[in-house]
């Protein structure tokens, strides 16, 4: 018997959690080496506790006695190796660090159970608002479906400079319009491209996103949810020191059930986060000739009621008005006007600050 002769052998060992390979072509034997009738073979196995190490030892075992002729002994030795063994290691987002937001007071993330509320619009709106208040604001948005802050605020075209840290470590810098910082994962898509990005890779891009910013010295800093309750929005209140959440709702009594879940995604004993308040947006009607006028066209005091029974504030109420709409679609938020829409952001931001202030 010689050694070739016995590779050949187990180059019949299958292993069954790999398809049709063999523990040769997988590397898995280290050596083999005869003293008299007995075989040492040491295979090698790429992580700690394989299940199928107890299996494949024994199939090695079985395979030499049953097809080699003349073998007294097989003694099977198993190391473990990393296959990665003195590579460099690649960081990752569990490395970033929360220096980039050690400057910022209150991160604040703002949510709503389900989509098309409006809560991207109360999101810029709420920044802009802030910062006509004197606060020094940043918003991140972390929709990486759809991210809205570059449409909100006309700066499709900008493209974050980004600087390297003393460490080597490189830094995005925000987009500065309207006294607010701002990122969006919009501003590295290309125009048009849809983001089909899913699960973990959505998830690391969008906590980058929020960790890798240098943001300096802030009030406030929101956070634009991707609308929902997925594992995503857990994932990011664990990992981003968020103080609590603003909830925003529309008055419809259907919303009630997804408000609740956006409460508890921060509030659940987990999470332990604060609610800030409610905004209940599109609060009344209000056509443009006809100022004076409201319009309860989803009833009323809805947002009061659902307040009530989820015991949190109500932080605001923001009619439906065209000029909402209109100024988000020009990238001009209503916030910015003295308009009544514009003053109704102002005193949201008002009470928004009051309340992180307790
Ligand atoms: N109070 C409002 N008055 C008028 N239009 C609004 C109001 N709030 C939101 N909208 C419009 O509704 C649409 C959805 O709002 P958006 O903020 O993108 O929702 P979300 O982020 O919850 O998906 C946008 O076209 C926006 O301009
Ligand atoms: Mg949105």
């Amino acid at each position: 018997m010689d050694n070739n002769q016995i590779i050949e052998v187990l180059r019949g060992v299958l292993h069954p959690g790999k398809g049709e390979q063999d523990v040769v072509s997988l590397g898995m034997i280290g050596s083999v080496e005869t003293d008299g009738d007995g075989v040492t073979v040491t295979m090698v196995f790429p992580k700690h506790r394989d299940p199928l190490t107890e299996y494949l030892v024994g199939a090695v075992r079985a395979a030499i006695f049953r097809e080699v002729e003349g073998v007294g002994a097989v003694n099977v030795k198993t190391v473990v190796k990393d296959p990665d063994e003195g590579k460099p290691k690649k960081k990752t987002v569990n490395d970033l660090t929360l220096e980039e937001l050690a400057t910022v007071r209150h991160i604040i993330g703002v949510a709503s159970g389900k989509g098309g509320v409006g809560k991207s619009t109360v999101a810029v709106n709420l920044a802009v608002a802030l910062a006509r208040l004197g606060y020094k604001v940043g918003l991140a948005d972390a929709d990486v479906y759809g991210p809205s802050v570059p449409v909100m605020t006309a700066t499709e075209g900008a493209v974050p400079d980004a600087i390297e840290k003393e460490n080597g470590d490189a830094v995005i810098l925000p987009i500065e319009k309207y006294g607010v910082k701002w990122m969006s994962i919009g501003y590295f898509a290309q125009k048009g491209q849809a983001l089909i990005w899913r699960g973990p890779m959505a998830c690391n891009a969008l906590k980058q996103m929020i960790l890798q910013v240098r943001w300096g010295d802030l009030d406030f800093l929101l956070i634009d949810m991707p609308p929902g309750t997925g594992d995503i929005h857990i994932s990011l209140v664990n990992d981003i020191p968020m103080e609590g959440a603003v909830i925003v709702t529309t008055p419809q009594n259907v919303a009630l059930a997804d408000v609740e879940k956006g409460v508890d995604m921060f509030r659940n004993e987990n999470v332990n986060r604060r609610i800030f308040g409610l905004v209940e947006n599109m609060a009344w009607f209000t056509p443009a000739e006809l100022p004076e006028n409201k319009y309860y066209i989803f009833g009323k005091d809805g947002g009061v009621k659902m307040a009530e029974s989820l015991g949190v504030p109500l932080l605001g109420q923001i009619p439906i008005v065209q000029s909402i709409r209109e100024s988000g679609d020009e990238g001009e938020p209503a916030a910015l006007s003295s308009r009544p829409d514009g003053l109704a952001f102002l005193e949201l931001a008002r009470r928004l600050a009051e309340q992180s202030e307790q």
